[in-house]
């Protein structure tokens, strides 16, 4: 058991399940993309861990980027929209991967897939370790899934609980 901030968490995941799971999903992949050269986009922070054991598992021909889906204050719109940052590869008519931590209302992966959308990728697939089936309302299932979750709130492996507990080799789940 941790203690994080305020709160207890229990481990819920592993760090031999968590690796066997990310190796299973590198074979998916690499069967997948064998022969192509597709942009693997990674969304931080949350999925920095797993990105970084996936990638050494990868045995077709890639580039990376790591971005950031950032709100501000769109003035014309009088709302609160999301902007993507730090993507430095061009995405037209790519075959593109998002890695994702988690998936979790689906809403992150709604953006994501939209404004991949309009800079014209040529197909595009989401790869999260954790999927919340039972909180998901986005359009955008992944289509590479290292476990799926309950609804519950868990942290470590890169995930964090108010930007503590990413280092956690396992993943924990918040004790009630
Ligand atoms: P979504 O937009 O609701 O699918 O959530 C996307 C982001 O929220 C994920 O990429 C995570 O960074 C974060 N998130 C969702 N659930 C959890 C959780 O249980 N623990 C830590 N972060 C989470
Ligand atoms: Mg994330």
């Amino acid at each position: 058991m941790v203690l994080i901030h305020d709160k207890y968490f229990e481990i819920y995941l592993k760090s031999d399940e968590i690796q066997s799971e990310v190796k299973e999903l590198a074979v998916k992949l690499n069967e997948k993309f064998e022969g192509k050269t597709p942009l693997i986009i990674v969304v931080l922070n949350g999925s920095f861990m797993f990105a970084s054991d996936l990638v050494k598992q990868i045995s077709f021909d890639h580039e990376i980027s790591f971005v950031k889906l950032s709100s501000y204050n769109d003035f014309s719109s009088l709302g609160n929209v999301l902007e993507l940052i730090g993507l430095n590869i061009d995405v037209e008519n790519r075959d593109v991967i998002i890695l994702e931590d988690i998936v979790d209302t689906g809403l992150t992966m709604n953006t994501m897939v939209e404004k991949l959308k309009v800079l014209k990728a040529k197909t595009i697939k989401i790869c999260s370790l954790l999927f919340k089936e039972n909180a998901f309302k986005g359009d955008h299932k992944p289509d590479f899934i290292g476990f799926t979750i309950p609804d519950f709130f868990v942290v470590g492996y890169g995930m964090d609980y108010n930007q503590k507990g990413r280092n956690l080799q396992e993943i924990y789940k918040l004790k009630n």
